[in-house]
């Protein structure tokens, strides 16, 4: 082939490729997040955060969630345009139910209001599973909701912090101190597999494979799956729950401003939890 012939070979490919036609390899792309999601488009998504009625005011910048996220190159790099952008806006739109400061009537809609928080308010435990030996609490330390995603427990501070290389247990304040590492667990939760539950991000990007148990319990893939993962124990098998319409909200938004659709399973009204 010609130079020329070969580049147009090859953009006609990465056409295919990107409109999500024929096969999905499962290689990442070297586009960067940061080109689907600019700054632009990230105020846009959190058009609330730095208001002073905010307790995370000035906490979340979109420099902090770029570096957390090439931390992790999988994500939002995987399959095609649509999928990229689809798992990208899940994300988003799950942490921003996580740390949501809207309400039905607030300026902009109830879905301009995602990072508002960064720690619980008024925990109604410190979150400390004292059976779970491998992860075991330090004295006088708690592990309520920090961060994007609102990381729980001492379960959860300690492998995060593990991987994240902080100590999660002895100190688990970093994680709504330093907002890196606050996008960083969040993201951590996102891509890691805790069995028997697969990780959000291999359920967004398709690569999930249902059990004989899932399929009898309704877990297909979809949006509704990852909320599943999240917290399904609480919001999951209850037709309409408003948490979890909260969750679709954010998503439709997101998924708008992306020009992408979300596709099927948006809700776990019908499926059981984990
Ligand atoms: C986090 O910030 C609080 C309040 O500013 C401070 O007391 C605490 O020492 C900090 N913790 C860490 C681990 O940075
Ligand atoms: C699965 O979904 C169907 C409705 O689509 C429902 O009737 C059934 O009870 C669900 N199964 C479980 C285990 O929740």
């Amino acid at each position: 082939m010609t130079s020329s012939s070969s580049t147009l070979f090859l953009c006609f490919v990465a056409i295919l490729y990107s409109l999500c036609f024929g096969t999905e390899a499962w290689a990442t792309s070297h586009i960067p997040i940061s080109s689907l999601i600019t700054k632009k488009l990230y105020d846009t998504f959190f058009l609330h955060k730095d208001d002073t009625a905010c307790p995370a005011k000035d906490f979340y910048p979109y420099d902090s969630f770029i570096r957390a996220s090439n931390f992790f190159p999988a994500f939002g790099t995987t399959g095609c345009l649509t999928t990229r952008k689809r798992e990208i806006a899940a994300f988003l739109a799950q942490i921003s139910h996580e740390t949501t400061g809207g309400w039905p009537t607030a300026p902009d809609g109830p879905y301009a209001w995602g990072l508002c928080f960064k720690e619980e308010i008024n925990p109604q435990s410190n979150y400390c599973d004292s059976t779970n030996t491998q992860w075991p609490c330090y004295p006088g330390k708690t592990y309520q909701g920090r961060g994007p995603i609102q990381l729980s427990w001492n379960y959860n501070y300690g492998p995060a912090g593990k991987a994240l290389g902080f100590d999660g247990l002895r100190k688990p304040e970093i994680v709504a101190n330093n907002s890196v590492i606050a996008f960083k667990t969040a993201l951590w939760f996102w891509m890691t597999e805790q069995k028997p539950k697969p990780s959000c991000h291999d359920v967004m990007v398709g690569k999930y494979v249902p059990t004989e148990a899932d399929i009898a319990a309704n877990r297909t893939a979809g949006y509704g799956l990852v909320t599943n993962i999240i917290n399904g124990g609480l919001e999951c098998g209850i037709p309409g729950d408003a948490r979890v319409n909260d969750r679709i909200g954010f998503f439709e938004r997101y998924t708008k401003l992306l020009n992408v659709d979300t596709g099927p399973n948006l809700d776990c009204s019908y499926q059981k939890s984990f």
